[in-house]
């Protein structure tokens, strides 16, 4: 397999996945016993921060992914420790190390960083480290349009996609994997998202390469980015407007990267470099951005495109697609 991937604008040096572990509780031995994993649970249950019940249920799912991941049991199996129906032969080997997680959780600091990765749409344990954005659950809509609504290619004939903005690279990764015949461009400016994309393309390279093995990075942005012929791009842009930022959850503030959300006065900074590309080297775009996006890249295109406005699974019109006449 020839994997092609470049690097055109600044070169980079892959990073390690790096997790922190700090606190520590008296619990120090192997713990295997049913009551004493039940105990180790409903201990963690009670170290909700003040303000987080310790019977709400995104503290309580956490702690079950927590545990669920030192156990070594299997990511589909938390719903089960969310529930309390615990598995046979359940082997907790540092419970010092799953409390020093818990006080990480206490923290704020969100589950994905600490898991160090997460699934989105097909994909199982994407890598995820701070401050890279972590998925979210809307942009696996963003990759379904995509994916409904393009036609089929000719066996013959390559498509080449960009994404914009790579991030995990979660976006790209997914459509090698779904769609055949597909050369990927990704342009990510962030050096750690860069890295990232990197680690998990050499990931999931045996999930996708029957499909493709045309992948091309650029660490740069779009603004930067060589014309490439495309035949579609795709992109979860930064696009929370200035008046937005403040009220974001104090563990987006706090641990994803201000670049990777702050899309300018109105949300629309990098949207607009996406379709200003674009419509140079005719791509149609499917994109993702803040309610209301859909209005604003509509007065952006005018007469020179027509764009579709499309939900989200809330509801939310957020997604965009733009052909050009
Ligand atoms: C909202 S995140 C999306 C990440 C990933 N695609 C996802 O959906 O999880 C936006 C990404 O765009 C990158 N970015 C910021 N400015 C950019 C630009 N001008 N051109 C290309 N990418 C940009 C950020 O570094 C960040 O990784």
């Amino acid at each position: 397999m020839t994997m092609t991937m470049t690097m055109l604008c600044h070169s980079f040096k892959l990073t390690q996945l790096t997790r922190q572990r700090t606190a520590t509780l008296p619990l120090t031995r192997l713990s295997s016993s049913l009551s004493e994993i039940r105990e180790i649970h409903e201990k963690a249950l009670s170290l909700a921060p003040p303000a987080t019940s310790s019977a709400s249920s995104e503290w309580s799912l956490n702690i079950a992914h927590l545990l669920t991941h030192h156990l070594n049991l299997p990511p589909n199996t938390y719903s089960s420790i969310f529930n309390k129906n615990y598995p046979p032969n359940l082997n907790l080997s540092s419970p010092p190390t799953f409390f020093s997680d818990v006080t990480r959780l206490t923290n704020s600091e969100p589950i994905q960083y600490i898991l160090g990765s997460w699934d989105f749409y097909t994909l199982s344990n994407v890598l995820c480290s701070a401050p890279v954005l972590i998925p979210r659950p809307e942009t696996e809509d963003l990759i379904t349009i995509l994916l409904t609504s393009i036609p089929p290619s000719p066996a013959a004939k390559k498509l080449n996609i960009i994404d914009v903005g790579t991030g995990t690279g979660c976006i790209g990764i997914s459509i090698l994997k779904e769609l055949p015949n597909v050369n990927l461009y990704g342009v990510e400016p962030g050096v750690e998202a860069y890295n990232l994309t990197n680690l998990n393309i050499n990931k999931f390279e045996k999930e996708f390469k029957h499909n493709s093995d045309y992948v091309k990075l650029y660490g740069c942005g779009i603004e930067d980015l060589e014309e490439i012929e495309c035949d579609y791009i795709i992109s979860n842009p930064p696009y929370i407007p200035t008046r937005d930022m403040e009220g974001l959850d104090d563990k987006v503030i706090r641990y994803e990267d201000y670049k990777a959300l702050w899309g300018g006065e109105d949300g629309l900074d990098v949207i607009r470099e996406v379709l200003r590309y674009a419509e140079k080297v005719g791509g149609k775009v499917f994109g993702e951005g803040d309610e209301g996006c859909v209005e604003g890249v509509r007065r952006f295109v005018g007469e020179r495109g027509e764009v579709e406005g499309r939900k989200d699974f809330m509801g939310k019109e957020r997604f965009f697609i733009v052909s050009w006449l």
